[in-house]
């Protein structure tokens, strides 16, 4: 995540990486639980191949199946265990359905109150059935073995296993889940299928959900801070007097009427008022009418569709201010860099980069080119390349200090990565040079209080976020990072979640918010809290990919709360 927040301004595109990132540390090394320690892989997996043996104990941690000489007299249960035996020598020769009569035989010589061990019968049976894919009969039994022994990982996970075939994802979240805390968020193989059954789950309530959602238009200081993230186009810059006297030349003494035939004008003008509602109309107007700025009104009728995550609407906008060729080379740069963007939220980072490349082509002395191209650079880990051009903007603009605040980001990045103490502290140092040469940037310090969390200079990282707070003191995105650094500083729950509340009260649409309030009432069992939590955040997200992403969270939240019913399991907490 601490890669992804810096490139913000681009209307939504940092959860796309948040998505994709899903077992990275999010917050205190932890994300939603079921991203616990994903990265340590155990060496349970193995086991699971083959039906219970000698060599698997159950998770209760006994060993029941002894291998016995046969004494003459023997006990029900010393039969039942020759057979579940001989069933073992049969799987193991791949012959499955002798197997499963092996293991018949054994579940009905079974002394009833056995229950470990009739588990264990059934266990190796659905083990056989999962041989023959027959998932319906892998299923029947687990359950039995789980109703017997309510803590079988194994049982739970060839159910779970079997539920995913049967495409019954929520079941199979339901087992995948109590198979991750039983043990304890250790075992990758585990962590890999919960994490893709939630993927899967999130794509498809995202996709439904998307479709019929009511349209949402950021806050002021959302779309504000996107304009800003633009300085060499036209859309995003104030009316210009040319714009305004060159009608005035042909229509003299009509400036108002003129302003009220072109929706394009009129749409500039809502902009400046903030009325964000109306622009997509007064465009379409412009649009109809074929008028002087057809091509402006697509570019900024697209942007807006952008910001309210329209990206189906917004396409064809973009697509065909690119493709006019009598227009101005710097909308159609804007048009590509936002269309660049947005493939990048839609995880094609090919389209995207060829977007960005054929913006440098056509436009080589936009500055915003590099930038945004750099920022993609970075979601894409290609760090020198993204340091390569900051560079370029930086020299056809030097004084951006955003871009120079990201460079500095990147070679932070990439120092960090590359575990190189020498280069990390040349890029501390560098950050320290663009605040003191850009004091006003407030991005710079941000950036900055994130390399320093990384490098766990705590209290420095927070003097940083209270000056961006000092500059910017109504962006919610600040209050939120400041809260983490409490929780990873201080282990102060109460602190951060009271700045990070502070940042809803600030923007009660800062669905980053919503979200990390959602992932810390997961770490503290709040799990109630949590749903209620990614809800919020579900309402406000600007793409479908976020949608999913948090939905995929707040699954996560509903399946350990159906798990903690249902088991008496429960996760760590913090
Ligand atoms: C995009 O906007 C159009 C026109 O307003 C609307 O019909 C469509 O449902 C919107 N799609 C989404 C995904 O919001
Ligand atoms: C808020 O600040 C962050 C830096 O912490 C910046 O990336 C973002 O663009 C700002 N957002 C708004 C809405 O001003």
């Amino acid at each position: 995540m601490a890669a992804s927040k810096p490139v913000e301004p681009q209307a939504g595109v940092p959860h796309w990486k948040l998505a994709l990132a899903v077992g990275a540390p999010l917050l205190l090394g932890a994300g939603a639980v079921y991203l616990w320690n994903r990265r340590k892989t155990s060496k349970r997996d193995s086991q699971r191949r083959t039906p219970e043996g000698r060599a698997s104990p159950t998770l209760t941690g006994r060993s029941p199946n002894q291998e016995p000489e046969f004494p003459q007299e023997a006990s029900p249960l010393v039969k039942a265990q020759a057979a579940k035996n001989k069933g073992n020598k049969y799987f193991k020769a791949s012959k499955y359905d002798q197997a499963i009569q092996c293991y018949t035989e054994a579940i009905g010589l079974c002394p009833p109150e056995k229950k470990d061990d009739l588990a264990t019968f059934y266990q190796n049976r659905a083990a056989a059935y999962e041989q023959l894919q027959t998932w319906k009969d892998v299923v029947q039994d687990c359950t039995k073995a789980v109703e017997l022994n309510p803590r079988y990982v194994k049982a739970l996970y060839r159910r779970a296993k079997a539920h995913e075939r049967l495409d019954n994802k929520k079941e199979c979240l339901e087992d995948v889940t109590a198979v991750c805390i039983l043990e304890g968020f250790q075992n990758q193989q585990s962590m890999l299928l919960a994490d893709k059954v939630l993927k899967l789950l999130g794509k498809d309530k995202a996709k439904d959900k998307y479709k019929n959602r009511e349209p949402l238009m950021p806050s002021p200081q959302f779309i504000k801070s996107y304009f800003s993230s633009f300085t060499d186009d036209i859309i995003s810059q104030p009316l210009q007097k040319g714009e305004k006297s060159d009608e005035d030349k042909d229509n003299e003494g009509e400036e108002v009427v003129v302003k009220e035939n072109s929706g394009y004008l009129k749409a500039k003008q809502y902009m400046e008022e903030e009325n964000y509602d109306k622009i997509i109309s007064e465009c379409r107007k412009e649009i109809e009418a074929d008028g002087k700025y057809t091509a402006e009104a697509l570019l900024l009728r697209a942007t807006f569709y952008l910001l309210i995550g329209n990206a189906t609407f917004a396409k064809p906008d973009l697509d065909q201010v690119v493709i006019m060729e009598k227009a101005n080379v710097k909308l159609r740069a804007n048009a590509l860099i936002k269309r660049g963007s947005m493939y990048m939220q839609q995880q094609q980072p090919q389209l995207s980069t060829q977007d960005f490349n054929m913006a440098a082509d056509i436009d080589p002395q936009n500055a915003d080119v590099y930038h945004h191209r750099g920022q993609l650079k970075i979601l894409l880990d290609q760090v020198e390349e993204a340091v390569a051009d900051f560079d370029e903007c930086i020299r056809l603009q030097p004084d951006s200090a955003l871009a120079q605040a990201q460079k500095c980001f990147a070679l932070y990045r990439k120092a960090y990565t590359g575990s190189n103490p020498l280069q990390i502290k040349a890029s501390m140092k560098g950050f320290e040079d663009v605040i003191k040469k850009f004091p006003k940037c407030a991005e710079g310090y941000a950036l900055y209080a994130q390399a320093l969390t990384d490098q766990q200079q705590f209290g420095t990282a927070d003097e940083m976020y209270n000056k961006c707070i000092d500059l910017e003191p109504d962006n919610a995105t600040t209050y939120v990072h400041k809260g983490l650094l409490q929780l990873q500083w201080k282990q102060d729950l109460d602190k951060g979640l009271d700045l990070i509340s502070k940042a809803i009260e600030i923007d009660n649409k800062c669905d980053f918010a919503y979200e990390t309030m959602g992932t810390i009432e997961v770490q503290r069992g709040n799990l109630d809290k949590a749903i209620e939590m990614f809800n919020k955040a579900i309402n406000l997200a600007k793409s479908e990919m976020e949608m999913a992403h948090l939905y995929s969270l707040c699954d996560a939240a509903y399946a350990q709360t159906k798990v903690a019913e249902k088991y008496g399991l429960k996760p760590p907490t913090l």
